[in-house]
């Protein structure tokens, strides 16, 4: 793939016209409108000439569709509501999906037409404290004109429309993307995500005080792989040849493309003042782990981290490389001073799948974009200083406490399903209940009965087991938490016989054993988090205080494990 690099200008996500500003664009209600359309993001065949996409987007009564979709920039603590209408319609006509559907997984069918229309469609506000009929659910799905929905929630309720969010949490980076069952890895591919900011007093303090760079020195950076075809149509490999028991179109155990976007564009180039910048960046792979750092002509560039995914931590951690698994954002400060009139390239160097899998390709997905430091310093704008504590009007995070906490044992485990293909699920961890073939042990999504039965407003202090070769990306609807510990163990995975064609996914974890002693989080992860990344071999420790009664899920990030229902649901009651 010798795809020109570093030629296509970065869109801005955060200026106008890619943004949501609630002042001057809808109030406090918007209506979003997922469609088609064509795009050229600045693909170009090998002659030069430039190449025409079909992405799917999001765009507006009045606004053309983009991807990603237009940046939502709110207040915290004032509501607003999104409508989100599925317009994947031509002439009338549902559209079929554009990507190979696999319809041997638990998918959200809605299989009237025949083949793949209508596309059922649904999205969720990752990292938002919401009502779950406003969370958008796996099974919340709908059809153009909502001719017909997903499944209705455990007490028989359907999604609300609009979907209300009263953004009662700090300010943080929460991003929004299609989340329907089983075609969510597709839907994604297709464009559908997006950034959602929340704003608040502390943040203001600490930008009004240039503390914190703002504005155009303020750049949310979308991170995702992609494959192309030559003429510039999206491709997503749904065939595997290893396999004789595996359907025509399959689902496969990852997905890693050779074309990296930017905010939607491959491998673009920024020009930056040599100052410091705030990157809010997001990892919106499928499977791909990144592992980033600013390359310049003799090294390279030390950088702060100041905030996780749901907001700013106590103090600035000072990094050189930075770790960011599907589903991770991190608020990273950057100074371009010292690189001024060169070229800075952001470079990854992450093994795909992380982290014993094969070594990036350096001139592909080892390439993210460039800062070119070229632009004059705007003395209309001060340089910011970080502050020793980043917290000056919220005070300092809450010191983690265990002490009333429940403690939940659960399993990250590898089987293989009915086709004779790797499936990766969620299990317990529950030797009282003793029989590998028991329920409780039941890894599915939908035919096995909810085991993450969470009473309302209590904590919990999950322990995750992850006995897979992988490390995987764990997400939780709903909280935040925060990341205790990790620690080696060993145990023995007794498999659950699931009986079509022998297969054995499904099971449970006996002999259990802490094998080393535990590590603290990371520097960087001390804050509030969404997903965390769990390590093959090691029991991966958070606490999550559960705020609001309903239904929720939680999953692995890889969006191809969550699409084969390494999922599971939670209920807070
Ligand atoms: Cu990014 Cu269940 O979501
Ligand atoms: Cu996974």
């Amino acid at each position: 793939n010798l795809h020109p690099k570093f030629v296509n200008a970065l869109p801005d996500p955060n200026r106008s016209p890619n943004c949501f500003n609630p002042v001057t664009v809808g109030g406090s209600a918007y209506v979003l409108r997922l469609r088609e359309f064509n795009s050229q993001i600045g693909l170009v065949n090998t002659a030069g000439q430039k190449l025409t996409t079909v992405l799917w987007g999001y765009g507006t009564t009045l606004q053309a569709p983009t991807s990603p979709g237009r940046t939502f920039n709110v207040r915290s603590g004032r509501g607003i509501q999104v409508t989100y209408v599925n317009e994947l319609v031509k002439s009338l006509r549902p559209i079929p999906h554009r990507l190979p559907v696999d319809s041997t997984l638990m998918w959200a069918n809605p299989g009237n037409l025949g083949g793949q229309a209508p596309v059922p469609l649904v999205a969720h506000r990752h990292g938002g404290n919401q009502k779950a009929l406003s969370d958008g659910l796996p099974d919340a799905w709908s059809t153009p004109d909502a001719n017909l929905n997903g499944t209705p929630d455990y007490k028989g309720r359907l999604w609300s429309v609009p979907y209300a969010f009263d953004n009662a949490q700090e300010a943080g980076h929460l991003w929004y993307h299609d989340h329907a069952l089983g075609v969510t890895r597709l839907n994604v591919h297709m464009g559908l995500a997006g950034h959602y900011f929340i704003r608040d007093a502390n943040e203001d303090y600490l930008v009004q005080r240039a503390m914190l760079p703002a504005s155009q020195f303020e750049v949310p950076l979308a991170i995702q792989d992609r494959m192309y075809d030559s003429t510039g149509k999206l491709y997503y490999p749904a065939k595997d040849p290893l396999n004789p028991s595996a359907p025509a179109t399959t689902h496969l155990p990852e997905f890693f493309g050779d074309f990296i976007l930017v905010n939607g564009v491959p491998w673009p180039k920024h020009q930056v003042e040599p100052r410091a910048y705030r990157l809010r960046l997001l990892n919106g792979s499928d499977s791909r782990f990144y592992r980033l750092r600013f390359q310049t002509a003799t090294g390279f560039l030390g950088f702060h981290q100041v905030g996780t995914e749901l907001g700013l931590m106590d103090a600035p951690v000072a990094l050189t490389e930075l770790l960011l698994a599907p589903g991770e954002r991190a608020d990273v400060v950057v100074n371009f001073k010292s690189a001024k009139g060169q070229a800075v390239a952001l470079v990854n160097d992450a093994p795909t799948p992380f982290p014993n899998g094969t070594p990036v390709d350096a001139a592909t997905a080892g390439q993210i974009m460039a800062f070119h430091v070229v632009l004059k310093f705007d003395t209309a704008y001060p340089d910011v200083t970080l502050p020793v504590f980043l917290r000056p009007v919220h005070g300092p995070l809450p010191a983690v406490n265990t002490a009333s906490a429940s403690v939940r044992k659960l399993l990250l485990l590898e089987g293989t399903d009915a086709y004779g293909r790797l499936q990766t699920m969620l299990g317990t961890v529950n030797p009282a209940a003793g029989n590998p073939t028991s329920p409780a042990h039941g890894t599915f999504f939908y035919s096995d009965p909810v085991t993450e039965n969470i009473r309302m407003g209590s904590s919990e202090v999950w322990e995750i087991h992850n006995t897979t070769v992988d490390a995987h990306p764990i997400h939780l609807h709903l909280v935040d938490f925060r990341v205790l510990s990790r620690q080696p163990f060993t145990g023995t995975v007794v498999p659950k016989p699931m009986g079509a064609n022998g297969s054995t996914t499904g099971g449970w974890l006996t002999n259990v054993a802490l094998s080393g002693p535990a590590r603290a989080a990371e520097a960087n992860e001390a804050g509030r988090k969404d997903t965390v990344i769990a390590y093959p071999g090691e029991v991966t420790r958070i606490l999550a205080t559960f705020p609001r009664a309903g239904e929720y899920v939680w999953h692995c990030h890889i969006l191809s494990h969550e699409d084969h229902e390494m999922m599971r649901r939670f209920v807070v009651a």
